[in-house]
């Protein structure tokens, strides 16, 4: 399946990453719960009939609205970059004096348009915010950002984006916690956060102590989760791994990262996956750690229970048994 994709960019984008989640989470299962949504390109490419998609960073949940209320539309957006597409062509310093007008516009109001010019003519597909929650991201440089071309692309992404947009699909700008804590039996939890020890900003500021109440959390729900995050890269291992996540199933792959200003976040990187069921057929491993928590112990036990019920098991959602028999 084609991988769709966003019309908004952002560091950390999981757009290369979307086939291999596809093939953990299976073809089908009940609401899709996904905290740390950014982009949104992990989300929409599963097509869940039911969703919540949530975010602390206003700015993606107010541009997504705007699409799912139709205020948003391919003619608005087609419009609206052509229009400032030649206002930024013709600007001095070849065009940074228009793209700052629209950053201080944007900063202003908010809009989620300019939020969109931003995000395309920023360098390098970056979103970061600076402590004061302004836009923080230098122009691209490139006076003829909006050619016909480009915005062509633009266009196109919102209008699929669009039209593969659900009824039963809000969009919610409260903290990650907030989220999960919506989630029940049955629904699956897909979570990205920021991760730890590398980029922070003013809707990114992730800390230890953040990533140990995400953890509390997950450990805690009745859905079945899964959550990205790093193993290792040239440098280091991401000892988050072992303090909070290794009780859980972990899959790795190799990742390269093409954006970001710092050398280091543009070279490769070990991708996790941590799930809370069983991962039949996937290369899993648990870094030598065998006991199974009592999450997913309980988790069996109660499908155990109601399929002896004729309650039918909810892991057939999965197409793939929740785990491994003891
Ligand atoms: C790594 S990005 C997610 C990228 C996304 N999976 C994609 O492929 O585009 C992390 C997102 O988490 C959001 N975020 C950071 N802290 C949060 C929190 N405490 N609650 C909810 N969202 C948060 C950020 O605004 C950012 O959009």
């Amino acid at each position: 399946m084609k991988t769709i994709v966003p019309p908004l960019k952002c560091q950390g984008i999981k757009t290369k990453l979307v086939p291999w989640i596809r093939e953990v989470v299976g073809d089908s299962f009940g609401r899709w719960i996904e905290p740390f949504m950014g982009s949104g390109v992990v989300g929409f490419n599963m097509q869940p009939q039911s969703a919540i998609f949530g975010d602390s960073n206003p700015h993606i949940i107010a541009f997504y609205k705007g699409i799912q209320s139709g205020q948003i539309t391919p003619k608005v957006v087609k419009a609206y970059l052509q229009e400032e597409g030649e206002l930024l062509r013709n600007a001095e310093e070849e065009g940074y004096v228009h793209y700052r007008f629209v950053r201080d516009r944007f900063n202003e109001s908010g809009s989620p348009l300019d939020f969109l010019f931003l995000s395309r003519a920023g360098f390098n597909g970056m979103m970061r915010f600076s402590k004061k929650g302004r836009w923080n991201i230098p122009f691209c440089k490139k006076p003829d950002r909006f050619a016909q071309a480009y915005v062509t692309k633009i266009v196109n992404q919102v209008d699929t984006f669009a039209k593969c947009m659900k009824p039963n699909w809000s969009f919610v700008h409260q903290d990650c916690l907030a989220t999960i804590a919506q989630a029940q039996a049955g629904d699956v939890i897909y979570c990205d956060p920021p991760y730890l020890g590398r980029y922070t900003d003013y809707f990114n500021n992730w800390t230890e102590e953040d990533e140990a109440k995400l953890a509390t959390a997950l450990h805690k729900t009745p859905a079945k989760f899964i959550m990205s995050s790093w193993h290792h890269n040239d440098y280091r291992e991401n000892t988050a791994i072992s303090s909070y996540w290794s009780d859980f199933n972990i899959l790795t792959r190799d990742h390269f990262y093409h954006s970001g200003a710092k050398e280091e976040n543009r070279r490769s990187i070990v991708e996790a996956l941590i799930c809370n069921f069983d991962l039949n057929g996937f290369d899993a491993h648990n870094h030598g750690i065998t006991e199974r928590p009592q999450q997913l112990i309980l988790l069996e036990q109660a499908e155990k229970y109601k399929t002896q019920q004729g309650d039918g098991p909810n892991h057939h959602a999965f197409g793939t048994s929740v785990m491994a028999p003891a």
